[in-house]
């Protein structure tokens, strides 16, 4: 019965087996990874807009090939996970459907204004430097086709946050005002930065199923924690202040100890009341509108060319 499938199923994740799209599985295990994935095929979509408002006003021709390459290997993220969410059953149209209709979360640190150049930088750096330290632990999740995405998705990303971090450096020796740029982008986002981890472990209420699965293999206190680390010496080096007055290293714990989150802030973006959440959706809604037309162009062309076949 449902217990048997639920022991058959936990011994194959423990032994470390890949599920695969035609396997048996729990249907909560099936949900839990479209909500996942669907979240995270969004986030990649939307997580453009910030930075198509910087492609037009880059300071070189260099820096503008950048983040319009960044921006087209994000849209393909976001594509390749839509297409291996849908190996669970569940159709690219819903799944838009529900991110055009507002019903859908998508990473709340996307909701956030991106004031001048530096901010491109400090995404870069920052921005995808969070999301691949929680995507590169996703490369070993239990599901095949995720897994398997996950390892484009990261080799790109880290390219992403590489590219980022030069673009800071360059700022950083740069002259006063360039420099007071770099800190001013990161003041304001390095607090959206530590949500996108999402909230402490006991207000998680997707952890412990997530973990069981190995649908997450760390939580997401255990990825923010691992975040400071890598972070607090590559601001040092390039002469950043984390802008965190609670901030310190634990000799004993060998952990860093930070100032409390706004969780308030947290719930109102993640709930829609962010200062971009109605930009980015009319965006999306707009682009999609717009593009209609190459949808439907495709499917009249396909239908044409199986007439053709038929005859
Ligand atoms: N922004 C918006 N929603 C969030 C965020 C966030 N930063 N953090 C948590 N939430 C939502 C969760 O989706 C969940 O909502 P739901 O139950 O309605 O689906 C709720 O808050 C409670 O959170 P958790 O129980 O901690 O949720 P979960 O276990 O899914 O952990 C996490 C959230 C860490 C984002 C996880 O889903 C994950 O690892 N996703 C894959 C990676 C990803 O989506 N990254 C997106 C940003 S990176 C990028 O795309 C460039």
């Amino acid at each position: 019965g449902e217990q048997d499938l639920l022991d058959r199923f936990q011994a194959r994740i423990d032994a470390g087996e890949k599920i695969e799209p035609n396997d048996e599985m729990p249907e909560a295990y099936r949900k839990t990874l479209i909500r996942q994935m669907s979240q995270h095929a969004h986030s990649e979509i939307v997580g453009v807009y910030p930075e198509a408002n910087w492609v037009t006003r880059a300071p070189t021709l260099r820096r503008k090939l950048q983040a319009m390459a960044k921006i087209q290997d994000e849209f393909g993220h976001g594509l390749y996970i839509y297409s291996a969410a849908e190996t669970l059953g569940v159709s690219r149209e819903e799944m838009v459907g529900q991110l055009l209709s507002g019903k859908a979360k998508y990473s709340s640190v996307f909701n956030y204004p991106t004031l001048n150049w530096a901010d491109l930088a400090v995404i870069g750096w920052l921005g995808d430097g969070a999301a691949i330290m929680n995507q590169i632990p996703l490369c070993r999740c239990s599901y095949g086709p995720y897994a398997r995405a996950m390892v484009l998705v990261c080799k790109e990303e880290s390219f992403h946050q590489r590219q980022g971090y030069e673009a800071m450096v360059a700022l950083m020796n740069g002259s006063p005002e360039q420099k007071a740029m770099g800190q001013d982008a990161v003041n304001r986002w390095w607090w959206p930065i530590m949500m996108m981890f999402g909230p402490h472990d006991a207000d998680s209420p997707n952890t412990e199923t997530g973990v069981k699965w190995k649908i997450k293999n760390f939580t997401n206190d255990e990825l923010r924690q691992k975040f400071i680390k890598a972070t607090v010496p590559q601001a040092k080096l390039i002469g950043i202040e984390i802008p965190d007055p609670d901030l310190r290293f634990n000799e004993e714990t060998g952990d860093w100890e930070h100032g409390e989150i706004d969780w308030d802030e947290f719930w109102s973006v993640v709930k829609g009341q962010g200062p971009c959440n109605h930009d980015r959706i009319t965006a999306r809604r707009k682009a999609h509108a717009e593009g209609a037309w190459v949808l439907e162009a495709a499917q009249a062309y396909a239908a044409k060319q199986a007439a053709r076949n038929a005859a």
